[in-house]
C-alpha cells in the first residue's frame, strides 16, 4: 500500500504540491491527472525519495520515503518524466548497469536483464547506443530500467507521451499486465488511458486534490452522463425531446440532424427517447448512451465549474 499524508512541497514561495493526501492499494492502477504544472510530477519525485517534502509524509508498503528511503526506493521502479537514460551507453550495458546497481550479479543479472528486455521487446536494440534510438525506444529503455528488479510499485511519468498509436497500445498492454500483483501510478494527459487502464482516477491543480474515483465515477460526474446522441435521416423535434421526463436539456451537434439529450442527475432517459422515436417514427442511423465524457470532467473540474 502507499499512504500519502499532507504531503507538501513549496519552491521559495510557491506551494507546488499542498497538503496531498490519498492511499493506494495491491492491485490498482492509478490514473494520476491534472493540466501542466499541476504537481503530478513533483509529487511522483517526492514518492520515489528524489525530492524531500517540505511537510507531510509518504509510505511505500510501510516504508516512510524519508526515515526508510532506500527501503522504500527498493520497492519502487520508476519512469521519469520523458525517460531519461544514459545516452552514450548501449541498450545492453545500460540495463546491466542498473541490474547491478539493484544489486544483482552473475546469472542472476543476466536473467532479469533478459526478462525485462523481453517484457518490453527490445531484443533488437541491445547492442545500439541509447542516443541513437527513436523515442519510442528510449521510452522502452526507461521502462526495462523501471522493471529489472521486479518492484512491487511502479510509478510511471507519462509513460506513453509522444508514443505512436502502436507503442501506446503495447505500453498499455504492458501496464496492465504488470499490474495485477503491483501497484501502479501513471501520470498522463491522455483520458482514453484513464479509461483503458486505470482503476482509479485522482485529479489535482495547483497540487490540491480535487476528485478521487474510479474512471466510471468522474464519467457520471460529466453532463453528457446517461445522455442519448441521435442522428438522424431528417430533422428531429427538439421541443418534444426536451420535454420528455428525466430531460435536462437538449444539444445540437455538428453533424447534420443530431442531437445529443440530456438527462438530469440520477435519471435514465433512453426508454422515453425510444418511445419517442418509435412514435413519430423518425428514421433514426444511430442512437447512443453515453458514459459521460471524462474530457469535459477533467476541464470542469480544474478549471472550479464543479465542486
Ligand atoms: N525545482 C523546482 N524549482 C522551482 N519550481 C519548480 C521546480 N520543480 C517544479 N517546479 C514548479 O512546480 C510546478 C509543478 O511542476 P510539476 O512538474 O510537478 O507539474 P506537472 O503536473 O508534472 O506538469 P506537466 O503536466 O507539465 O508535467 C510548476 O509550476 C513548476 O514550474
Ligand atoms: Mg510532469
Amino acid at each position: 500500500m502507499i499512504e500519502i499524508s499532507k504531503l507538501t512541497k513549496r519552491f521559495a514561495q510557491h506551494t507546488v504540491v499542498d497538503d496531498l493526501s490519498f492511499r493506494v492499494e495491491r492491485g490498482e492502477v492509478l490514473g494520476f491527472l491534472g493540466p501542466n504544472g499541476a504537481g503530478k510530477s513533483t509529487t511522483m519525485k517526492m514518492l520515489t525519495g528524489f525530492l524531500a517534502p517540505t511537510s507531510g509524509t509518504a509510505s511505500v508498503l510501510g516504508f516512510d520515503i524519508q526515515k526508510d528511503r532506500l527501503k522504500a526506493q527498493r520497492q519502487i521502479g520508476y519512469l521519469p518524466e520523458g525517460a531519461p537514460c544514459y545516452g552514450d551507453m548501449t541498450v545492453r550495458s545500460f540495463l546491466d548497469f542498473i541490474a547491478e546497481v539493484r544489486g544483482f550479479k552473475g546469472a542472476e543479472k543476466r536473467q532479469r536483464v533478459a526478462k525485462a528486455v523481453a517484457q518490453v521487446e527490445l531484443e533488437h536494440v541491445l547492442e545500439q547506443s541509447i542516443e541513437t534510438l527513436s523515442k519510442g525506444f528510449k521510452r522502452r529503455v526507461g521502462l526495462a530500467q523501471a522493471i529489472v528488479h521486479d518492484p512491487r510499485v511502479l510509478i510511471l511519468d507519462e509513460p506513453t507521451d509522444g508514443l505512436d498509436p502502436n507503442q501506446k497500445h503495447q505500453v498499455r498492454k504492458l501496464i496492465q499486465s504488470l499490474s495485477y500483483d503491483k501497484i501502479v501510478i501513471i501520470s498522463t494527459h491522455i483520458l482514453e488511458e484513464v479509461s483503458a487502464v486505470c482503476t482509479r482516477a485522482v485529479v489535482i491543480a495547483h497540487g490540491k486534490l480535487l476528485a478521487d474515483g474510479t474512471p466510471l465515477e468522474l464519467e457520471s460526474r460529466s453532463r453528457y452522463h446517461q445522455a442519448v446522441t441521435l442522428v438522424a435521416e431528417e430533422p428531429l423535434d427538439m421541443v418534444a425531446l426536451a420535454a420528455l421526463p428525466g430531460v435536462s436539456g437538449v444539444e445540437e451537434n455538428e453533424r447534420e440532424h443530431s442531437l445529443s439529450v440530456l438527462a438530469k442527475p440520477g435519471e435514465v432517459i433512453f426508454p422515453q427517447v425510444n418511445a419517442l422515436i418509435a412514435q413519430r417514427g423518425w428514421r433514426v442511423k444511430e442512437l447512443n448512451v453515453e458514459r459521460g465524457r471524462l474530457d469535459e470532467v477533467f476541464r470542469s473540474l480544474t478549471r472550479g465549474e464543479m465542486v
